[in-house]
């Protein structure tokens, strides 16, 4: 997490909440799935309001409305009038990944704090704004990653960062489904389309990409790998993203990545799903599944890095609100948030120019 940007976060909104009503107005923009998802969060959070969504599409609205009924939101389908109202305090961006950078941007720049979903952006320029408007900005800004809360994961990598494991020196970790997302589901009308989704590497593996940087303490130096569509060719019509796709990364001191992913592992054959397995000079770790460590000499038996913990359905969302009131730690800050987009950026970039891309070529400084 990047310490100077928090605390000048946190001591402004201090200011801010010295000066206003105890609770936190809130605003959901983009109520489809994951945006009710959180609204239900949000509810469910002590000093939150739910004071307004936002939505184009009024089934969804409605549905939305009908969530938070307790509070009787307003309800938009313009959502920048969300951002004109100067009682809204925090705004969650629950829209397709195009619209995440603009939104977010125009949400800190009028003062409110901003929970973004996954991905912060879908390409180097969209995130280059929004880091610099996150980093000029004075309140909270969280990044939807939200495995970052898992703390079961989060101890294994202290436990990995401590040397359990020995140094880190390669990652191999996959995203694999048995089909692509359903072609008339919810968010079938721009999941396929790579200028609005990024496609399967920037929407979906983010997540994973973000382990596998958490895990090594580092982002990527340089990407290469081939991605395509083999099996649903113009399936849906006019597809733009790609069904699979394998990739290397390179990290400082050489530590290697392997990253592979596809929508056609059977689900019925072993060894699909996803993993993050983290391999150190002394043994390895199944960081992904159960947090496994499987010590290197063969007479030691493996041991799990951290105890099996239990996991709060909204810690993610609980962090936020944490760190608006009282200026706690964020799981996942801007830095976090923009350097997983990246990663994923990255290794698509490569796939598509099909050649070795750098991290520089972004033209990013976090
Ligand atoms: N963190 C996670 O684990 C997780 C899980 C699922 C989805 N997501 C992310 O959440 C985002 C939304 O995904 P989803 O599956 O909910 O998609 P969805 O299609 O179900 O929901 C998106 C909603 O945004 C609305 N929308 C589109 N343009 C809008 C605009 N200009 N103004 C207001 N609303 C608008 C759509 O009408 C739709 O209801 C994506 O970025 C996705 O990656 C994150």
């Amino acid at each position: 997490m990047n310490r100077r940007h928090f605390l000048a976060a946190s001591s402004a909104v201090g200011v801010a909440f010295a000066q206003t009503a105890q609770s936190v107005n809130t605003a959901v923009i983009g109520t489809g799935g994951r945006g009710t998802y959180l609204l239900r969060g949000v509810i469910e959070q002590p000093g939150a309001k739910v004071a307004a969504l936002c939505d184009i599409k009024p089934d969804r609205l409605d549905k939305a409305a009908t969530i938070a009924t307790r509070d009787n939101p307003a309800t938009y389908t313009d959502w920048r009038r969300i951002i004109d109202r100067k009682d809204v305090d925090a705004v969650f961006i629950g829209t397709p990944p195009y619209l995440h950078s603009e939104m977010a941007i125009a949400a800190l720049q009028a003062g409110k704090h901003v929970y973004c979903e996954k991905p912060v952006g879908v390409n180097a320029a969209q995130v280059r704004a929004l880091v610099a408007a996150a980093k000029a900005s004075k309140t909270v800004f969280v990044a939807g990653q939200q495995l970052r809360s898992l703390r079961q994961v989060g101890e294994a990598v202290r436990r990995i960062r401590e040397g359990a494991i020995g140094d880190v020196i390669m990652v191999k970790a996959q995203r694999e489904a048995s089909a692509d997302l359903p072609h008339d589901g919810t968010s079938g009308d721009w999941y396929f389309d790579v200028s609005k989704s990024g496609g399967y590497l920037i929407e979906q593996s983010v997540h994973n990409l973000d382990l596998c940087n958490w895990a090594i303490g580092a982002r990527p130096l340089r990407a290469c790998g081939f991605g395509g569509t083999l099996l649903y060719k113009n399936d849906p019509p006019g597809r733009t993203i790609f069904d699979c796709g394998s990739l290397t990364y390179d990290y400082p001191k050489g530590v290697k990545m392997s990253f592979t992913q596809s929508v056609f592992h059977p689900s019925s054959m072993p060894n699909g799903n996803q993993y993050v397995y983290v391999f150190g000079t002394k043994g390895a770790v199944d960081l992904m599944a159960n947090t496994m460590a499987y010590p290197a000499d063969a007479g030691t038996k493996p041991y799990p890095l951290a105890a099996k913990q239990e996991e709060p359905t909204y810690a993610h969302l609980a962090a936020f609100y944490d760190a608006i009131a009282k200026g706690g730690s964020l799981p996942a800050d801007i830095t976090i948030g923009a350097t997983a987009a990246l990663t994923a950026i990255l290794g698509h970039e490569a796939m598509t120019r099909e050649r070795v891309v750098t991290w520089g070529e972004l033209g990013v400084d976090l």
